[in-house]
């Protein structure tokens, strides 16, 4: 992660303060955080306007902008969502924008983003606001759109999770991946989006010991904490400090702020109430949702696997499924019509591109996709006999 110093961050507001620990008061330093009222979502397609209708009902100004006129008259009709005139004004930029090619759903390709980033958002936003993108971007994104912002704003990535099949389940309120450019585009990102949630204490370590975040949750307030690891007691420690200080609600307007005894956040403002899942560099946090798209991409391209295998041994695939699964940890999917949607053929390729080495990339992958091009083919076969089939019954001919 950059280090703080790199990010031009000035704050008119002080609702949001960090207070260093008596430990660590040497290397830790008092900071000032924004308070974020008036957001604009950008892009309010499948997954925009869902976004633009739960930060409204959490009590935000929101405002949305789309290249698609009829995608803002969408979202002024059924979320009373407000067209944006401009881009200035904003506390956080939500961008939600496709990351595919206009002709070509299943080819990354992210010029949009750079585009509104570099023609809109750089030239009209105010020092010290929140970028967050939540589109599926390949690696390296975020440390891009910072460099475009001239390091002004915050720039963080959330990656998405929502499913529109289940969107009670798993819609835009579900445990999320956070990760910031620097420090400080972290603490932001959580400030704007994070749960306090019970007893839930999410912890993260890199394994390498190097910037860990601990976020400990309660209503309306957040705890981060930034040593190099977290044990048991660091994690306790803070939690006496949260639940010693005397918390404002939500939406309480600017009280003072209060001491605790590690490094910690107290946040006075209002948030999304999304349980985080910090990491300690934002280029983790973009690997991880095309990571998981393309471990589900090959849970399913082995289905067809096996489903192709069972074809060509006449053995009947449902009842095998049915007998692998009933073991603990076998989970065979149904292969159905093959991959489809554009976010899992899209996002396998923003993985598969995003590892520098093209030697080091991931052959299972490569050959998963010839696999699900093969179940396809033997589909569409399939099909068109039946449908020879079919012809030929009707009019008595056998078909060619
Ligand atoms: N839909 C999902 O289930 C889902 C889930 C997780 C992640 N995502 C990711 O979220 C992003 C958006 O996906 P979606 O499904 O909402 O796509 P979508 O096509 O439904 O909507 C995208 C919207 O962005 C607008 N747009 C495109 N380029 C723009 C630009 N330059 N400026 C302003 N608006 C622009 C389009 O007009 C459209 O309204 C993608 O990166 C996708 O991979 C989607």
């Amino acid at each position: 992660m950059l280090d703080n110093s790199t990010c031009g961050f000035t704050s008119p507001k002080e609702d949001f303060e960090i207070i260093s620990g008596s430990s660590q008061s040497s290397s830790l330093r008092t900071e000032n955080y924004s308070r974020f009222d008036k957001v604009l979502i950008i892009g309010l397609g499948q997954l925009g306007l869902p976004v633009a209708k739960y930060v409204k009902d959490k009590g935000f100004d929101v405002y949305g902008y789309d290249i698609s006129q009829k995608a803002i008259q969408r979202a002024e009709k059924i979320a009373s969502i407000k067209k944006a005139d401009n881009f200035s004004e904003f506390d956080v930029y939500i961008i939600c924008i496709s990351t595919h090619r206009p002709d070509d759903m299943f080819t990354p390709q992210i010029d949009g983003l750079f585009s509104i980033v570099q023609e809109k958002i750089a030239k009209e936003a105010k020092n010290g606001a929140l970028v967050s993108i939540e589109s599926t971007i390949p690696r390296g994104t975020s440390k891009k759109v910072f460099e475009m912002l001239n390091h002004r704003l915050h720039v963080a990535h959330i990656p998405h999770r929502w499913y529109a099949l289940e969107e009670k389940e798993h819609g835009v309120n579900q445990l999320r991946v956070v990760g910031g450019v620097c420090d400080c585009c972290l603490k932001a990102a959580v400030q704007f989006y994070g749960q306090f949630n019970g007893n839930n204490n999410i912890n993260s370590d890199n394994g390498n010991g190097n910037g860990n975040h601990s976020i400990l949750m309660r209503d309306g307030d957040i705890g981060i904490t930034t040593p190099s690891t977290i044990d048991n007691s660091a994690a306790v420690a803070m939690d006496d400090a949260i639940t010693n200080t005397s918390f404002a609600p939500a939406n309480a307007s600017s009280p003072s702020p209060t001491t605790g005894k590690n490094n910690i956040i107290v946040n006075y403002t209002p948030n999304l109430g999304i349980p985080l899942h910090p990491v300690s560099d934002v280029e983790i946090a973009e690997i991880t949702k095309i990571a998981e798209n393309a471990h589900r991409y090959l849970q399913i391209a082995f289905a067809e696997d096996i489903y192709l295998y069972c074809q060509a041994n006449s053995i009947n695939f449902p009842e095998l499924r049915e007998a692998l699964n009933t073991k603990w940890n076998v989970e065979i999917l149904e292969p159905r019509d093959g991959i489809g949607g554009h976010c899992l053929p899209k996002d396998t390729k923003m993985f598969l591109q995003s590892s520098k080495s093209v030697s080091t990339r991931s052959r299972i992958l490569k050959a998963s996709m010839e696999v699900d091009e093969e179940y396809k083919r033997y589909r569409l076969s399939r099909a068109s006999q039946t449908a020879n089939i079919q012809t030929s019954r009707r009019t008595g001919r056998t078909a060619y």
